[in-house]
């Protein structure tokens, strides 16, 4: 079968390398490398091993390749830069930077403490999490990637707050732990060995960038929802403990059945049954999130384990996904 050429920016990178992971398996496409910079040798690489091919990182480079989808795996100011470039050349766009995940610019410079110089592309932007915006990802010419936490606490909490048994005047605790690759390759002191291995630590208390994608989505307000991530000395995986009080809900199985209504027919999405959770070892390199719960009746109190693969569902997997979804593909293909 004929496959595809589609583009990875940031190839180096922990969800560029990914991406060009599980892209080179694709049956329908195969990856071209978008190079920005001439190789410095930075990575270990054997002889006669051929890896995905690499072409300059422009727009006239991937038209003349036949590349139609370019995946930018890049920080934010990169990646508005390069959206608007490949957009205004006829090239869809998927970005997994935080860019143009949030519904107004107000929005985001609030949360990413910076000007935008495409505000204009917010607006177009569909938000990237097939399970709940699938019919609006298909037409669109710009997909936002969700974030790596806001994947597993959008999908955990969304189906509850729909289904209207959330006392949000209780307000909604979630409980988040990453491991390190989801702070990038880039080298940082609180990101270096000595600092994290061994070691257990929360950041951003109460200014995570990451809490209004959870609040738009989910359609809770800020003061409702505590979200505290924290950073786990290892390579990747996030496991996220939401509490929940819950009302008008008499059981655990109706609880269940809330979700199983939601993710009906979703490949991607598992449950477990009440009094089971997730851990890590459940998703790891998997494009699954997995939800699991504890529920006490009388007391109202709920406690949902949700968990996912950083660098997949919370990033190149869901891309993927994203992509099979504009290509017209089976959504899980190359994904299973
Ligand atoms: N890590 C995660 O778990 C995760 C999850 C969801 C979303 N994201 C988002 O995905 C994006 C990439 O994250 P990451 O963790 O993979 O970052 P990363 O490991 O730090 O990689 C960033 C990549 O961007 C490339 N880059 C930097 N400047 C560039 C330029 N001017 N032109 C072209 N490429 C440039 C770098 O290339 P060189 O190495 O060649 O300089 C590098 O390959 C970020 O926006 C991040 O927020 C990450």
């Amino acid at each position: 079968m004929t496959t595809i050429p589609v583009g990875i920016v940031g190839f180096r990178g922990y969800s560029g390398a990914e991406l060009d992971r599980i892209l080179s398996k694709h049956p329908r496409v195969h990856p071209l490398l978008l190079e920005h910079r001439q190789d410095t040798g930075d990575r270990p690489e054997p002889l006669h091993v051929g890896g995905s091919p690499r072409i300059p990182c422009t727009p006239e480079a991937a038209r003349e390749v036949g590349i139609e989808i370019v995946f930018l795996a890049t920080p934010v100011g990169v990646s508005i830069e390069l959206t608007v470039q490949f957009l205004a050349a006829g090239i869809r766009v998927i970005d997994l930077s935080g860019a143009f995940r949030l519904g107004t610019v107000g929005t985001f410079t609030r949360w990413y403490k910076e000007d935008h110089s495409a505000p204009h592309l917010i607006a177009e932007a569909v938000y990237g999490l097939p399970e709940f915006y699938r019919k609006k990802i298909v037409g669109a010419r710009l997909v936002s990637n969700p974030g790596c936490y806001p994947t597993a606490a959008n999908l955990a909490i969304r189906p509850l707050l729909h289904a209207g048994i959330v006392n949000r005047a209780a307000g909604v605790i979630c409980d988040a732990k990453s491991g390190i690759s989801g702070a990038g390759r880039k080298p940082s002191l609180q990101t270096s060995f000595c600092e994290t291995a061994e070691n257990f630590s929360a950041y951003s208390i109460l200014n995570h960038r990451h809490v209004p994608e959870v609040l738009q989505n989910s359609g809770l307000e800020e003061r409702e929802f505590s979200f505290t991530a924290h950073l786990l000395p290892l390579n990747r995986g996030i496991l996220e403990t939401i509490y929940v009080r819950a009302e008008r809900v008499e059981s655990a199985e109706r609880i269940l059945e809330i979700y199983q209504a939601q993710y009906a027919g979703e490949r991607f999405v598992r449950l477990y049954r009440p009094g089971v959770v997730p851990d890590l070892f459940s998703v790891a390199r998997t494009n699954f999130c997995d939800i699991g719960f504890h529920f006490d009746a009388p007391s109202g109190r709920l406690t949902v384990v949700a968990a996912i693969d950083n660098l997949v569902k919370g990033a190149a997997g869901q891309a993927t996904q994203n992509m099979n979804i504009l290509l017209g593909f089976d959504e899980a293909e190359g994904l299973l």
